[in-house]
């Protein structure tokens, strides 16, 4: 898979209570600080151990859409495990809610997603491959501008307006006559008329600075900016039609709104108080127009969400609570803190109704790039519900007697982003090469064990003892209802120790002579094993009566 070298200029939308963020500059990815080697490296270990692949892959895939193998399943659940506990389960003022992908379209008008929510777009005239309008990169250079094409043997011509940038210095000006010549090659209809045999009309040329209406790629002129629907719209029932407004719905473009939707139900139903928040995590789809940086920007992915409920004045000071709590989850998970960048929104660039936003980027191998948003909303979604449904949402406030409608801090982060991170985050290779030998490159992939798919995998030294094998079989059912283990016989041990490193798995229990106690001279080590730990590859003995406190205490 080719990686992207094209790095988003800005990240703005035309709907900004979506988004959450107005038009701003987005920070540049530096492509100094860019390793599409590493990308590809990890891209192809996630296929080739079964974390992550490309969606319908036998029918050449589905564009933006990824699913979780074996192992990118367990990393998936224990992120989310983890989110929910430190989110919810650990907390008294955090209940969970889990909603409905079909949306309501009334909840998404409220909202102002509908009309509203789209990105803009552009297309490349040459190749009509689409692009994000925001994604493009500024360039500068010499335009080339020819005002259409002729054949004077068919006296065959079109009269049209194009053309071509050359942004590199020196470069040969007949590049750009070429592609000019493809491009009005498309008009003939009789296609025995090679691009090559064309006359161009009308050429000019003029220098351009910092312009984004050329196709970085092949320097072609690109459409004009128009919005893009990013919603996927769909028809519910079986005599659905287009005219009836209870026949269409959507699929969610973010959990939030079920949420505030449902904010006076989980309310009533268990007589919280301010401040309290919902939680959820669940899909959200986006008809992203350049899904790209592998799972990064998918057309489905996963939200893991909060919608803090607050007295107004206590908003300013949670959003920054907030933002401290996110970031020591981060470091929690094993996000090296120096990886981490918090963006404060400046005034002018935040949506109109947020008094802050912050930005949590990480530095991917593509770039700096948001992980999560945690916004001060205000009181706006809630308002908007209450204006558009006719129903009360106030909260009434018991003590002061006071009826008002709670503000609101959105911590929002992105599953299958912060998976991302942790697979960029643990992927290591080290040389292990020995001075005068055979090169040695060990693949490790340093998950905390919280996070790591397998925690631990049973070995038995040699498959043809069955004592040996017996043992580890054993071992296997003590620790398998209390972790994901897995158990492996084949090959010799040290390179069943490198697949493990390869996948993650933090400790690796060998059951050997010793633990039979058949090694003379060393009969007190019966029934004991040897732990081998995964990044320093020193090796322990624990007794088999202890191993699972041992690790228990090691993996959560
Ligand atoms: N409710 C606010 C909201 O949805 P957002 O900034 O659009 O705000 C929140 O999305 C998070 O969801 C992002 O920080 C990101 O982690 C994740 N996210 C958004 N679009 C995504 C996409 N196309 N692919 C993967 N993750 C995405």
């Amino acid at each position: 898979m080719a990686f992207q070298k094209n790095f988003p200029l800005r990240r703005f939308s035309c709907f900004l209570a979506a988004r959450g963020k107005n038009s701003r500059p987005k920070t540049m990815a530096n492509k100094d600080q860019t390793d599409t080697d590493r990308m590809e490296k990890i891209v192809s270990l996630c296929k080739r151990k079964g974390f992550i692949f490309q969606s319908a892959e036998i029918y050449g895939g589905l564009n933006g859409c990824w699913d979780y193998g074996s192992l990118g399943a367990e990393v998936k659940r224990n992120l989310k495990d983890l989110w929910w506990r430190k989110n919810v389960q650990e907390r008294d003022d955090i209940l969970g809610l889990d909603g409905s992908i079909l949306t309501h379209q009334a909840v998404l008008t409220a909202s102002g997603h509908v009309g509203g929510f789209s990105d803009p777009m552009c297309d490349c005239l040459l190749t009509k491959a689409r692009l994000r309008a925001d994604q493009i990169e500024p360039q500068s250079g010499i335009a080339y501008h020819f005002t259409g094409a002729s054949h004077e043997e068919s006296e065959w011509s079109v009269d049209r307006d194009y053309s071509v940038l050359l942004n590199q210095p020196n470069q040969d000006e007949n590049k750009a006559r070429k592609t000019a010549r493809e491009f009005y090659a498309q008009f003939l209809t009789d296609k025995q008329i090679p691009a090559k045999k064309l006359t161009l009309l009308g050429e000019s040329t003029s220098e351009e600075k910092e312009v984004t209406h050329y196709n970085p790629e092949n320097g072609s002129l690109l459409t004009e900016p128009r919005d893009f629907e990013l919603m996927f719209k769909t028809q519910m029932g079986a005599s659905a039609d287009d005219h009836d407004p209870n026949a269409t719905a959507y699929l969610r473009p973010e959990t939030a709104q079920s949420i505030f939707v449902q904010y006076k139900n989980v309310m009533d139903s268990n007589r919280v108080k301010l401040p309290f928040g919902i939680a959820q995590i669940g899909k959200a789809f986006r008809n992203e127009i350049n899904p790209r940086n592998f799972t990064f920007r998918s057309r489905e992915f996963e939200q893991m969400e909060i919608e803090y409920f607050c007295r107004p004045e206590d908003g300013l000071r949670l959003t920054d609570e907030w933002l401290e709590k996110r970031l020591s989850f981060y470091d929690e998970i094993g996000l090296q803190k120096e990886k981490l960048h918090v963006l404060d929104i400046p005034d002018g660039e935040r949506a109109h109704y947020s008094q802050k936003t912050y930005d949590i980027e990480y530095d991917f191998p593509f770039g700096q790039q948001e992980l999560e948003g945690v916004a001060y909303r205000g009181d706006y979604d809630l308002e908007k519900h209450k204006e558009h449904s006719g129903k009360p949402l106030e909260y009434f406030d018991e003590q002061t007697k006071e009826r008002f409608i709670p503000h609101v801090v959105e911590p929002s982060a992105g599953c299958d982003r912060t998976i991302l991170a942790l697979i960029c985050e643990a992927f290591y290779e080290e040389d292990l090469t020995k001075e005068g030998g055979k090169q040695d490159i060990r693949t490790v992939m340093r998950f905390k064990p919280a996070i790591a798919p397998i925690k631990a995998a049973i070995l038995p030294l040699l498959k043809n003892k069955p004592e040996l094998v017996e043992k580890a079989r054993e071992v296997k059912n003590l620790l398998q209802p209390f972790m994901n283990v897995f158990y492996d016989e084949t090959a010799a041990i040290g390179r069943r120790y490198r697949r493990q490193d390869e996948v993650g798995t933090p400790f690796c229990i060998a059951i050997d002579f010793e633990t039979m106690g058949l090694e003379e001279g060393k009969e007190d080590l019966k029934d004991t094993v040897t732990i081998r730990h995964r990044d320093s590859m020193e090796q322990e003995r624990v007794a088999i009566s202890d191993l699972l406190p041992w690790l228990l205490e090691r993996i959560y």
